[in-house]
């Protein structure tokens, strides 16, 4: 089994871990590891897919990831985390992978912690998370992997209207110089985790921490910062989330570009 994933926080990491736990000579390849890659075909018996939902769609990596990939699988499936409302993007998912050509068998998604700080608190997230049920409903997207389920993803006539109007996430991942409006407070020591988290190799530290243009909106600085030192104008707290399945370490190794 290959799982590619994309991850800021850790959800999407820890998912694609739950699922690969077990299965014998599982890889998890993350996709900023290999985007850059000239060629991106894969061969295996089971092909997955872990993604982050940003905007009811796809990061903009993500989609340049399928834009970009062959596969060959037996079975394949994606499954894209959010924090509170899908949208279409499992439907959606399944059809871009139809249009390029790319086998789908199964699109579903995972309800996790909301990390999008200019909408949600921290802390209310974390304090919810029970009730979201999380190890029951990935225990049946592990059941549906191993039987390889297959599915056409819906959405209803709302969900794909919101996603229409939203446009799938594309508005949010367009906006690249995002970052370049986050505030780094007083509390940074340079020390430089930031630049390492960044799956867009979007951030240098020097005598302060400088944004690029290549942002992907994935908030991993924002939230992963040791001293909490990154700030966005409109957080709706100062705390912070990574999924506790997952170590900075793990996300560094994932994301790293320098
Ligand atoms: C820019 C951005 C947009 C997001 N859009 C949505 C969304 O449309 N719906 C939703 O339920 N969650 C949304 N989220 C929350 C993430 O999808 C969710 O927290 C995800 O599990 C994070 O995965 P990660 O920890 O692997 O980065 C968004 C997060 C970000 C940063
Ligand atoms: S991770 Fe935080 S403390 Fe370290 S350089 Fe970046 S902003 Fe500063
Ligand atoms: S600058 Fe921050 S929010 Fe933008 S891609 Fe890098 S880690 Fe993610």
């Amino acid at each position: 089994m290959t799982i590619f994933y994309f991850t800021a926080t850790g959800n999407s990491l820890a998912a694609a871990k739950a699922i690969g736990k077990g299965v014998e000579n599982a890889k998890l390849i993350s996709i900023p590891q290999i985007i850059n890659q000239p060629d991106l075909s894969y061969q295996d018996d089971v092909i997955g897919l872990v993604y982050p939902i940003y905007g009811f769609g796809l990061p903009k990596m993500v989609r340049r990831f399928l834009e970009n990939v062959s596969w060959e699988a037996d079975y394949t499936f994606a499954v894209g985390t959010y924090g509170n409302e899908a949208g279409a993007a499992a439907r959606n998912v399944q059809r871009l992978a139809q249009t390029l050509g790319l086998r789908l068998d199964c699109s579903t998604t995972l309800l996790m912690v909301d990390n999008y700080l200019p909408g949600y608190e921290m802390g209310k997230q974390i304090a919810t998370l029970p009730q979201k049920h999380v190890e029951e409903h990935l225990a049946q997207i592990i059941a549906g992997v191993r039987a390889r389920k297959a599915n056409q993803a819906s959405a209803n006539l709302v969900r794909r209207a919101m996603t229409a109007v939203i446009k799938g996430g594309e508005p949010l991942a367009m906006r690249g110089a995002q970052a370049q409006g986050y505030l780094v407070s007083e509390s940074c020591t340079q020390c430089g985790a930031c630049a390492k988290i960044c799956p867009a190799g979007n951030i240098s530290v020097g005598e302060s921490v400088r944004f690029g243009d290549r942002c992907e909106w994935c908030l991993g600085c924002v939230h992963l910062c040791p001293q909490n030192a990154i700030h966005l104008k409109n957080e709706r707290s100062a705390a912070r989330w990574r999924n506790p399945e997952v170590t900075l370490s793990e996300i560094i190794a994932a994301n790293r570009q320098t």
